[in-house]
């Protein structure tokens, strides 16, 4: 495996970036000095490791990975086991981001205290720093009700594709006056009730850039504008690794999907060709054994010689 583990004691990253953990009032007091919050999505120990030590603040274990990593339709088949799954591989590549898991539809709605218990396995059993959860002033009081329980909470307002069915697709939201301040209302809610931070998506920029300046919380943008206090993209839209036509917010700074595609056509055509592995890619037994093998297979052709 080429991945080497952690150095011993170095004090900062490969990007030069100094390994200093990333906090919840390190992402507030960001906000305060106006210094941008980069985030992304992670799935997995390698990915995450590489986003973590090229400096990305907050690491974001989405529940997008029903589709990107699953291959699911839509995100609403993701588990909580599946989300543990993949935290915990994502935690283990950390050191300096912030982690926060997405709760899956279904593990928030239906009580308080299952919200609470899955949240709480998120944090104790996966290691996420917050969980989020979708929608607005209806889960006021749970975002209440979780942060009394020392659970720290990333809402989600906007476009929030675990209502895709009531949204009727994906469809940019708050564009109407009443829709503008039902965002608004949504936001001064949950701030009230506890959350850390409000992920915004799939609004327009003049919107977020209002419910930003008004809000005490660090706002995570996507699909938001560039006035949000932070940005947030899902690592395959990054890399185009979606296999699907890209938001018009996406914007894709490698073309991974091209990179992986002609190194394995050349892995294919190498092991076609017998060109791979090469001998200097091969194991090889040391003389000595070498020489005992080839004197042995002497002394058989010469028994085999002798015999009638
Ligand atoms: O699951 C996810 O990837 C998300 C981001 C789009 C914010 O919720």
């Amino acid at each position: 495996m080429s991945i080497t583990n952690f150095p011993a004691g170095r004090g900062s990253s490969s990007a030069g970036i100094p390994i200093t953990k990333v906090t919840m009032p390190a992402l507030a007091e960001m906000k305060r000095q106006g210094k941008p919050i980069s985030a992304l999505t992670a799935y997995d120990y390698s990915s995450s490791r590489l986003a973590d030590e090229a400096g990305i603040d907050l690491l974001l274990v989405g529940d997008s990975l029903a589709m990107v990593v699953l291959g699911h339709e839509n995100t609403m088949a993701v588990t909580v086991d599946e989300m543990l799954h993949h935290t915990r591989a994502t935690r283990r590549a950390v050191r300096r981001a912030m982690l926060v898991a997405d709760m899956p539809f279904g593990s928030y709605h239906a009580s308080g205290s299952e919200a609470v218990r899955n949240a709480t396995r998120l944090i104790k059993e996966a290691g996420a720093q917050a969980v989020k959860i979708e929608g607005g002033q209806r889960r006021a009081a749970l975002v209440q009700r979780m942060t009394d329980a020392e659970i720290s909470v990333v809402a989600h307002i906007g476009l929030t594709p675990q209502s895709v069915h009531r949204m009727s697709g994906y469809r940019v939201q708050g564009r109407t006056s009443d829709a503008i301040a039902e965002l608004h209302a949504d936001a001064i809610a949950l701030e009230a009730a506890g959350a850390i931070a409000i992920v915004l998506e799939g609004i327009p920029r003049e919107v977020a850039a209002e419910i930003t300046a008004r809000s005490g919380v660090p706002t995570i943008g996507i699909g938001a504008g560039p006035d949000c206090d932070g940005q947030i993209l899902v690592f395959h839209d990054l890399f185009n690794l979606t296999f699907s036509s890209p938001a018009k917010f996406a914007r894709r700074y490698a073309d991974g999907a091209a990179f992986f595609a002609e190194a394995l056509e050349r892995y294919r055509d190498d092991v076609a060709a017998r060109t791979f592995p090469s001998d200097a890619e091969s194991y090889h037994l040391s003389r000595e054994v070498r020489e005992q093998r080839d004197a042995h297979q002497h002394v058989l052709e010469l028994e085999t010689a002798g015999k009638p």
